[in-house]
């Protein structure tokens, strides 16, 4: 039977892992916690990194499941038939299981059994070695035992077939990446991977390495697996389709523009505005939707959020949409996708936030345009970064808007001398361009670790304080040097109060409180009494870490389901001190505090 929907392939995707003794896990949230310095999570593996690091997983071993990603990278790519900010992600775990004899047993029975992929249809590559790791013969010798000739293997360097760390550092190594020919004319009997008839589906990392702050890679305690599948691209090319667009993820939306602009999805101009409408609404959908929803802002990821959304109206009017459309859009792309609760539940809030900035944008477009039209009469060749930077701050123009309509009129934009006025302006996005991917989560230092224990003191600590049960976590974000807290609460801390929090909490560390993890299933956890992210998924099977306390009359001071890690006893963690206590939006705080 072929495999027509997103849903098809999913199904069977995990099935076939089920069935191989792994685990589904839910796809978490498309905002990283306690990672301060990636925007978005950009793979499966991503909020599994403490795992891969050697946490022990509630689940087991192996998993498998379908995770939401945002990559932003390739966003001036977007436009064409494969490029995506948002996509889907299958893939299967093992934490220090299987390697890779199994691996890429499991990966060729799934391609040719489950997907009946014909064998002529498939190459694949391999690392060829450098000096950090040798040559990756044994994956090419296990292909081979499966029937993939000596002609369908091509070796190639770390560009191409070395996948990790997510971030500076963490875990890595060796991949071998899957390709299926798409033309229906016989594949060539030598794998030429230049030939872009060759579609790479799916990626088997062999996480052995770590990479270290100096840059080495050392090879890792545990022995991991991670793969990744992309649902969009494979779904389209199973489909005998050219164009991810094509397929039935994309079909409703790319029907509802026609109908909207009253255009056909063809000629290379129609084609390439429609993508990117599809693409960066489907985007912006999630993000909204996201159990940590986030709104259109000039941070971080509201910023990502505003100019996908502001990319799309301005492709809109290219061809031909001058009435709101943003939300129309986002009407059709939440039934595509039923499997994520969290879209229908925030479907309110969506709407608003697109209305609300489309209807933001158009107020300032106009004039923008004008400016934008005045700076370019003169027959300048380039927009200076300060211009530039001018029609962002007060027009709302993201950049690449700008960059686009100057190509239009063949003229360049400083973009450099922009990025250095916009980091001057924006702390947050400094940290996203200047180095994704930092620390956090995929180094889990020391330090990191304590201020992760601090922020379950912290979070436990203000509803007492303030004497509020109704006080949850909004957000949190770790660096090593300080924690971030979000909570719900209507008014500035009174001086008082933030001297409460603190000594409260030092008095806590100073009783050398024992942190004790306990693995239970998830309804156990919540009857226990533990708290949770309010939206947040969470497995069948959970961890919870427990600051204990005798003298507390429910026996702890804090419970929390969580992933960790964290300190064993409060007594590692030094003085803790608020060093900063703000408003972020409305009815929102925000805490940042050290450990001295
Ligand atoms: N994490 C690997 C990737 O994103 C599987 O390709």
């Amino acid at each position: 039977m072929a495999i027509k929907t997103r849903g098809d392939l999913i199904r069977r995707y995990i099935d076939f892992f089920v069935s191989k003794k792994h685990k589904e896990i839910p796809s978490a949230s498309l905002i990283p916690t306690n990672d301060p310095t990636v925007l978005f999570t950009t793979a499966g593996m991503h909020p599994l990194v403490p795992y891969l690091l050697g946490h022990k997983h509630p689940l087991g071993k192996r998993l498998v499941n379908v995770q939401k990603c945002i990559r932003t990278g390739d966003i001036d790519e977007v436009g064409n038939t494969t490029h995506h900010t948002f996509f889907e992600m299958l893939g299967n775990w093992s934490l220090g299981d299987y390697f890779k004899k199994e691996a890429i047993e499991f990966s060729f029975e799934f391609l040719t059994k489950v997907l009946k992929i014909p064998l002529e249809k498939i190459a694949v590559t391999c690392f060829e070695g450098d000096k950090d790791a040798p040559k990756d013969e044994e994956a090419a010798k296990i292909w081979q035992s499966l029937g993939i000739s000596k002609d369908r293997i091509a070796f190639l360097p770390k560009k191409d077939n070395w996948w990790g760390p997510a971030g500076e550092t963490g875990p890595c190594g060796p991949d071998t990446e899957m390709f299926f020919w798409k033309s229906n004319e016989k594949a060539p009997k030598k794998f030429n991977p230049e030939d872009k008839t060759w579609v790479e589906i799916w990626n088997d990392v062999f996480m052995q390495y770590n990479k270290n702050k100096e840059g080495k890679f050392e090879l890792s305690k545990q022995q991991n697996v991670d793969t990744g599948m992309g649902v969009e691209r494979t779904l389209a090319v199973l489909n005998g389709l050219d164009d991810n667009y094509l397929s039935s993820i994309f079909q409703p939306v790319i029907k509802e523009i026609e109908k909207i602009s009253k255009k056909k999805y063809s000629g290379k101009e129609n084609q390439k505005a429609m993508r990117i409408i599809a693409d960066h609404l489907r985007a912006a959908t999630f993000i909204l939707g996201d159990e940590h929803a986030i709104k259109p802002s000039n941070l971080g990821q509201g910023y990502v959020l505003r100019r996908l959304i502001r990319r799309a109206i301005r492709y809109g009017r290219l061809i031909g949409i001058n009435s709101a459309f943003a939300s129309k859009i986002a009407e059709v792309v939440i039934p595509v996708y039923p499997d994520y609760p969290e879209l229908l539940a925030n479907k309110k809030f969506i709407i608003e936030n697109l209305n609300e900035e489309e209807k933001r944008f158009n107020e300032t477009l106009e004039h923008g345009m004008k400016k934008f039209e005045s700076l370019v009469s003169s027959k300048i060749k380039e927009i200076s970064g300060k211009d530039a930077f001018l029609l962002f701050q007060s027009f709302g123009f993201p950049i690449e808007m700008t960059v686009e309509l100057a190509n239009e009129r063949e003229i360049k934009v400083n973009e450099r001398d922009y990025k250095a006025e916009f980091e001057h302006h924006q702390e947050l996005s400094r940290t996203a361009s200047a180095g994704q991917f930092k620390s956090g989560l995929a180094d889990s230092s020391k330090q990191t670790t304590k201020l992760h224990t601090a922020t379950h003191m912290l979070d436990e600590t203000i509803r007492r304080v303030l004497k509020d049960k109704n006080i949850k976590q909004r957000g949190s974000n770790i660096t090593p040097e300080r924690l971030r807290f979000d909570f719900n609460f209507p008014r500035k801390l009174e001086e008082s109060e933030i001297k409460e929090i603190e000594e409260t909490i030092n008095k806590k560390i100073k009783e050398s409180l024992i942190v004790k993890r306990e693995e239970m299933p998830l309804k156990k956890a919540i009857e226990s009494g533990a708290g949770y992210l309010p939206g947040a998924k969470y497995p069948d099977r959970v961890s919870v870490y427990t600051i204990e306390d005798k003298a507390d009359k429910r026996g702890f001071f804090s419970k929390e389901i969580c992933t960790g890690p964290h300190v064993s006893n409060t007594s590692e963690l030094g003085k803790f001190k608020i060093v900063k206590e703000e408003s972020v939006a409305a009815g929102i705080r925000r805490i940042k505090a050290i450990l001295e």
